[in-house]
């Protein structure tokens, strides 16, 4: 199978304010070299701690932030350098779940109102856009005769699917969910995952399905990418990246879930990274996690690991991975 979307040493810089007139410009290396690919009707899983690039590098393949450097392959063709009618295309193709239902969904503006905007910026009749509306809200689990009310008259778990109905309104084929149910109650989020999924299975969306919660991501997810500092450190299915885990990182990330089983949980041993996540502005030589790795060996400063597979669909950037 073809991917429907392949990614090539994809970077995003963003230029640092000056401290001084004359110093030299800096860049703080969100998003630093990133190879991916996702195959049609898949759901990638994008893991890793805070700050190291998983909502940088889901903007910027939906060119939300256009790219410093790389490729970015959609459907052949290449998006990073696209624009005018090519682009509005491809934003109706690919689109964004964000995370905060709150924010993300204009008080002033009526549910029909929010699921129609995208449709008139696309050119749909008014006779489409009102049989459109009633079918995506069917189709979220929202009752169409409530299309007249406000965002405020609804709770936070019907306010995410109003913004999942407004994002699939123009049923686009990808779909960035970047954190969708890390600010919803616990009870509500297994829903919300659930619509997700059935949405899935319906419409054919492919998902990239960003969370630092590996619960929630190893539930969903076919493939699981773990970052680290803006690059791709580890990449496999699901099942092999949660039972085989090989690079030192991914390892650490997965001690940290609690084990259902009381016995196995008292058991598990839990790897405390040392220190903070370093800058991205001044990343470490070599391997950028060696200064936080409990595997780190000289070599591990001076030379910097690629993403190489291991065995079959299982990549890692590391010279010492576990599990192998
Ligand atoms: N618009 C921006 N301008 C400048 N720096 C940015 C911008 N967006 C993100 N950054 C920086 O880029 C790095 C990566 O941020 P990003 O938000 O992509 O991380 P993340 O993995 O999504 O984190 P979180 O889990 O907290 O959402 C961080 O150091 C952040 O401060
Ligand atoms: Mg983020």
């Amino acid at each position: 199978m073809e991917p429907i979307l392949k990614v090539k040493n994809l970077k995003k810089y963003f230029p640092v304010k000056k401290k001084k007139l004359f110093e030299r410009r800096k860049y703080l290396k969100a998003v630093d070299g990133v190879d991916l690919e996702v195959y049609p009707g898949e759901t990638i899983g994008l893991v890793g701690e805070s700050g190291c690039g998983k909502t940088t590098l889901g903007r910027t393949i939906l060119k939300l932030y256009q790219p410093t450097e790389g490729s970015i392959i959609f459907d052949g063709k290449d998006i990073a350098k696209i624009r005018g009618k090519v682009l509005k295309d491809f934003r109706r193709q690919a689109q964004i779940i964000f995370q905060d239902p709150y924010a993300s969904l204009n008080p002033r503006m009526k549910v029909k109102q929010i699921i129609e905007e995208p449709l008139i910026v696309h050119g749909y009749s008014r006779d489409e856009r009102e049989k459109i509306v009633d079918e995506i809200m069917e189709s979220v689990g929202l009752n169409p005769e409530h299309k007249f009310r406000y965002p405020h008259e609804f709770s936070g778990g019907q306010r995410q699917r109003i913004s999942i109905g407004r994002t699939i309104a123009l049923r686009p084929k990808l779909i960035v969910c970047d954190e969708p149910v890390s600010a919803l109650d616990v009870s509500i989020q297994a829903q919300i995952i659930n619509l997700l999924e059935e949405l899935q299975d319906t419409y054919k969306l492919t998902y990239i399905f960003i969370s630092h919660d590996l619960s929630v991501v190893r539930h969903i997810s076919d493939r699981v990418a773990v970052m680290y500092l803006g690059r791709i450190v580890e990449i496999a299915d699901k099942k092999e990246i949660y039972e085989k885990p090989h690079h030192p990182y991914t390892v650490a990330l997965l001690s940290a879930i609690p084990i259902p089983d009381p016995e196995k949980e008292r058991n598990r041993k839990r790897i405390i990274l040392k220190g903070d996540l370093p800058s991205p502005i001044n990343p470490p030589s070599g391997c950028r996690f060696h200064t936080r790795c409990y595997k780190a060996k000289e070599r591990c400063a001076k030379e910097e690991p690629k993403l190489v597979e291991v065995s079959s669909g299982h990549s890692v950037a590391c010279f010492y991975p576990e599990n192998t």
